[in-house]
């Protein structure tokens, strides 16, 4: 062992407390994944639910909150803005407003790191505090992910928006209004941007063309029980009435389906058995129908959802899209299954420019997939809400190989750790650091199912 901390030792030490942590796996493959991981509240809601605590007047508490370093950045933020956190253990966490103040440009910048969470401060930060900075926004590298749509919302709630050489303030001389806003693609970031703006804006905002995934009408839930009203319709229309304050809330998280479809791909992919102890079958009805159709069998139980092939792996196509569509997030995982179906797969990805760059990795350590930049033509085509596709066609299936390979990205990643597990022989897989931005006690999950892995950087 020495410099190679072993699995065990290294998933229950490091993947927990900080997001310093393991950098590089070697991970030897062929062993299918089988056991049980629990999955907690979902990344894409927690973050959101935390910044919603800034608006009440007291103290909130949320829990199931994910032990991921996204969490760490929305908490280090909000404590630069004088929120008091405090961790009660087992994923509860109590977020106190009420000495909230002004934070300086270089502060923010530090502790975003790569996160974009920051523009989802500018609303409340505009209520409390009649101005807000955002730095320079990261986020995973998937395409140009622009903020414009929060821009253009935020100045129809009457904020002023000054871009300078640090990045960008916003102000509100006369306090916020409600507005009438159509978004041009249902952006779950900008509807979110509106929501936690609306609130407290004096008259109704309606929205039009809003994200409506599950994550979102949590975070409504959030913000009912703090006193908003917020009603909607069919066809993506929110109606937000503001209201004068809002107390704090106490809520717990739904859970992470991106997580959960994510060890269902793992399960179909090294020809595995995973119970997925916190998944529901409602947020999960379009990824079941896809899992089913490509082979794998499913059973589901009052605590969770078992996740395992029903015999050979067929090929799908399949094209991403907002909700109810097939999320963005679950095809990465999904192709390494694929890369192990009989015949050729199309995989569309409409919501991002830039998300099928890691197959690049898949294709080194033997997989059979071509990616066209700018979706198929002719009757191949796929565009869903926008003129925005590229295109993956798998076809398998095709034996893998260790490689020695570096993760792009947080989704990205966790399929080049499953290609790793589902090939033969060892695979060095570095930055896997990104990794904890998203999937909370990663380690110790693959640990618990047998994988074989150690920790060498
Ligand atoms: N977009 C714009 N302008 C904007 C905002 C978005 O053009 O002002 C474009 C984006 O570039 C993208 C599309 O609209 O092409 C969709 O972006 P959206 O705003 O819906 O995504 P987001 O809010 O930035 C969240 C999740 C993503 C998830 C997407 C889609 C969080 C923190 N992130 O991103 O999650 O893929 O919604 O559901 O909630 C992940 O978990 O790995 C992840 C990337």
């Amino acid at each position: 062992m020495n410099t190679l901390l072993s699995a065990s030792v290294s998933a229950a030490a490091l993947d927990r407390t900080t997001d310093v942590g393991p950098e590089v796996l070697a991970i030897r493959g062929g062993r299918p994944l089988t056991g049980r991981v629990d999955v907690k509240g979902a990344k894409n809601l927690a973050t959101k639910a935390m910044v919603a605590a800034l608006l009440g007047e007291t103290e909130s508490v949320l829990r199931d909150v994910p032990d991921i370093s996204d969490v760490h950045v929305v908490r280090s933020l909000l404590e630069v803005h004088g929120v008091g956190v405090d961790d009660d253990g087992d994923g509860v966490l109590r977020l106190d407003p009420r000495g909230a103040v002004s934070a300086h440009m270089e502060e923010i910048d530090t502790h975003a790191g790569a996160s974009r969470i920051p523009i989802l401060f500018c609303g409340p930060l505009l209520h409390l505090l009649g101005q807000a900075f955002i730095p320079d926004l990261g986020g995973c590298r998937i395409g140009d992910r622009p903020i414009n749509f929060h821009l253009d919302a935020l100045r129809k709630f009457g904020a002023v928006v000054e871009k300078l050489p640090s990045g960008i303030r916003l102000s509100a001389p006369g306090g916020l209004r409600g507005a009438d806003i159509e978004l041009p693609y249902p952006s779950v970031g900008a509807t979110e941007q509106v929501l936690l703006t609306a609130v407290r804006a004096r008259g109704t905002t309606e929205l039009r063309n809003a994200a409506i995934e599950p994550e979102i009408m949590d975070l409504i839930a959030v913000l009912q029980k703090m006193g908003a009203i917020i009603s909607y319709e069919p066809n993506r229309v929110i109606f937000i009435e503001g209201v004068d304050s809002l107390s704090g809330y106490d809520h717990r998280c739904i859970f992470d389906r991106n997580e959960a479809a994510s060890w269902a791909s793992a399960a179909l992919a090294t020809d595995g058995d995973i119970f997925v102890a916190g998944a529901k079958q409602q947020e999960m009805l379009t990824f079941l129908n896809v899992f089913r159709k490509v082979g794998g069998s499913f059973d589901i139980a009052e605590d969770g959802i078992r996740f395992r092939r029903g015999g050979a792996l067929k090929p799908v196509t399949v094209e991403t899209d907002v909700h109810p569509g097939f999320m963005t997030d679950w095809q990465q995982p999904l192709i390494v299954a694929l890369t192990q179906a009989q015949g050729t797969s199309v995989v569309h990805e409409t919501v991002y420019e830039n998300r099928l760059g890691f197959t690049d990795a898949l294709v080194q350590m033997g997989a059979d997939i071509v990616v066209h930049p700018h979706g198929l033509d002719g009757p191949y085509r796929r565009v869903g809400r926008r003129e925005l596709e590229q295109a993956a066609v798998v076809t398998g299936p095709t034996p893998l190989h260790g490689a020695d390979i570096v993760v792009p990205d947080l989704r990205g990643g966790y399929s080049h750790v499953i290609a790793a597990l589902t090939a033969d022989g060892e695979s060095i897989v570095r930055n896997i650091g990104i990794i904890r931005r998203g999937y909370a006690q990663f380690l110790d999950k693959l640990t618990a199912l047998g994988a074989d892995f150690d920790v060498i950087g």
